[in-house]
């Protein structure tokens, strides 16, 4: 029995594990339960008693001798030849994220503004962002002298001089696609006209050099005030909430008369008042009016045949209130963390 276990002793001395299958190979042949080792323990009972205590004690030094070996170049196997297996396939790093696109808010906004207005049958009109000083402004009614032509609000690409006939600038409201529209196509005219619009102000929470814009117009005969106050009192309706309440406040723009601004119920304070409606209960969301009839003859539309109404508001200021988001520069610093909060919507 004694020279039985010294022969498996030196078995396992001499066996060399240098891959996975040999590994295997040496767990079966003595470690496992049916290998050498079991026999051994088997043939224990053979011993006659007097001995069966000493060779016990050397068939266990022989078993761990086994498994001592096993254990360490299991380590050893494991660490070494599946190193590049173990990188592809390892199951402890953290997932890399699927991550799903989110539609920007604003472009989110202006799509249910368009909807909504469409279902009202109008349609979408676009124009020009670099304009000239006549669809910009004067073609608008804006006298020679309007504050709004100083450089502080409107960015000017070009001086007219002998050779350019007009200011060139960047368009700084949307209303230009009005007097395009009227010029290219016979009322009745229902359209709406979103875009870019630029300014010449400070970028802050309040204020941007760059934002977006709804312009509306309304043109066919016997459009009346009740029409523009009906349109604009469902847009907020649908835009903000059954509950919403709406008012027109009278107000001045040079092509409408007259003019209202239209204020909704503040969303933050539900009316009761708050610092962003300034403790009135009420924000403002568009300018509106009826059209200038000075403007429809600019276009070239018979003032005593047809009428309409205008309006325009801010696509920025639509979704911060809906949203109630207080800082308008994160429309624009694309921060994932705020984008994100948009999925699924
Ligand atoms: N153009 C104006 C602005 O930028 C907004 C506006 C007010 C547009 C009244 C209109 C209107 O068509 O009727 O502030």
């Amino acid at each position: 029995m004694l020279d039985k276990i010294k022969e498996i002793q030196q078995q396992i001395a001499d066996f060399t594990i240098d891959n996975k299958e040999k590994l295997e190979q040496f767990r079966i042949a003595y470690v496992g339960r049916k290998g050498a080792m079991a026999d051994l323990f088997d043939g224990l009972k053979n011993v006659i008693q007097e001995e069966r205590r000493a060779v016990g004690a050397e068939l266990n030094a022989l078993k761990d001798l086994a498994q001592t070996k096993f254990n360490e170049f299991q380590t050893i196997i494991e660490a070494s030849s599946d190193k590049s297996l173990e990188v592809e396939f390892d199951l402890t790093l953290p997932n890399i994220p699927n991550l799903n696109g989110s539609v920007h808010p604003l472009t989110l906004v202006r799509a249910r503004i368009i909807e909504i207005f469409e279902k009202m049958g109008f349609n979408v009109s676009d124009g020009p962002e670099i304009e000239s000083d006549f669809y910009n402004f004067t073609a608008l009614n804006f006298p020679e002298n309007h504050p709004a032509r100083e450089m502080q609000d409107t960015f000017f690409i070009e001086k007219s001089n002998g050779e350019i006939k007009d200011d060139i600038l960047l368009r700084t409201h949307t209303s230009n696609v009005q007097i395009r529209l009227m010029q290219n196509k016979k009322p009745p005219l229902r359209s709406i006209m979103p875009g870019r619009v630029y300014r010449n102000e400070a970028i802050s929470a309040r204020a941007h050099c760059l934002f977006h814009q709804v312009e509306g117009l309304y043109i066919d005969k016997n459009v009346g005030f009740k029409d523009l106050k009906d349109t604009l009192y469902h847009f907020a309706k649908e835009m903000f909430g059954k509950d919403t309440k709406v008012r027109y406040r009278p107000s001045y723009f040079p092509f409408t008369e007259p003019s209202a601004e239209i204020d909704i119920t503040c969303l933050i304070c539900k009316g009761k008042g708050c610092n962003v409606c300034k403790y009135t209960g009420w924000v403002e969301i568009a300018g509106s009016g009826m059209v200038d009839p000075n403007v429809l003859e600019n276009c070239g539309i018979d003032s005593k045949e047809y009428t309409g109404f205008a309006f325009g508001m801010g696509i920025e200021r639509i979704t911060m209130l809906k949203y109630q988001i207080k800082d308008l520069r994160l429309f624009t610093e694309n921060d994932v963390r705020f984008l994100r909060q948009f999925e699924g919507q």
